[in-house]
């Protein structure tokens, strides 16, 4: 995780940002401090990267690379403003014994659009991920990359609009994926939770679970209580200061995969 010590709206990359915007600093500070107490006292690790002066949006770490078995790969950003925030990432990677960190020829926004679940990978594109990103990165953490179309520009990146609650089941909204990428989703995943706009307008699927507890956004109470039917345990924090940015709780937290397991700097 990266702390939101320069967090700010100072651009629009996507439709929730609207420049000059007031950001509350000590709200996100206060929230993101939460969050990382509620993953503590859930039994998580939580590793923290230092904030870079100039890069407001760098507490969306997720969006900066994606491990498996301790393998990393880097990302590549669409948009120039949020270029740097990569090579600051990769060089932790590789600080930190992470396995094969690569930078990618193809743009692709890390765990913005790669989620994990179990053996496959789900890839988003449609507006921020190049779709030869999926090869790209099937080939270098050698699992199988499934891709997926975005159609609705206020859901960016498949973490807008999918979330992963274990190792075979998934949450997502239908409205924001393409009818191929929609009957894909139906036959993979005929169990899935289905989520609505009263919830994802909060960005209540951009959730972390550990397969039993869901930390989600407290605001999306229906989805909250379709977990509880499910036998999760709902975790609700309140992430709204992060809202005036497009940015959630899944954004702000990138899941090391086998970083304590393979890596030496890590064990
Ligand atoms: N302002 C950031 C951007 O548009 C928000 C990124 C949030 N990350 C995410 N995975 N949705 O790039």
């Amino acid at each position: 995780m990266c702390p939101p010590t320069y967090f700010d709206v100072v651009y629009a990359i996507n439709d929730w940002m609207s420049p000059g915007e007031q950001v509350d600093r000590p709200r996100a500070l206060a929230q993101w401090h939460t969050l990382v107490d509620t993953y503590r006292a859930l039994g998580h690790e939580v590793v923290v990267i230092d904030a870079v002066e100039g890069l407001p949006d760098m507490v969306f770490v997720t969006d900066s690379g994606v491990v498996v078995d301790g393998v990393a790969l880097g990302a590549r950003y669409r948009c120039a403003q949020r270029r740097a925030e990569a090579g600051h990432v990769l060089r932790w990677f590789r600080e930190n014994g992470l396995l094969t960190p690569r930078s990618p020829r193809f743009v692709n926004e890390g765990e913005g659009d790669f989620l994990v679940v179990g053996d496959v990978i789900l890839g988003g594109t449609g507006f921020r991920s190049d779709p030869r990103s999926h090869a790209e990165a099937a080939a270098h953490l050698g699992r199988p990359v499934v891709p997926l179309t975005l159609v609705d520009s206020r859901y960016y990146h498949l973490n807008t609009a999918l979330g992963v609650l274990d190792d075979a089941t998934i949450a997502y909204l239908p409205a924001a994926f393409s009818p191929e990428s929609l009957l894909l989703l139906r036959r993979m995943f005929p169990d899935a939770v289905i989520a609505d706009e009263s919830d994802t307008q909060w960005l209540g699927l951009n959730l972390v679970s550990d397969g039993l507890h869901v930390v989600l956004p407290e605001q999306a109470t229906r989805l909250s209580d379709q977990l509880v039917d499910r036998g999760y345990d709902p975790v609700p924090v309140d992430y709204s200061e992060f809202l005036k940015s497009g940015g959630g709780i899944k954004c702000s937290t990138m899941e090391l995969r086998g970083y304590r397991q393979f890596c030496e700097m890590g064990s």
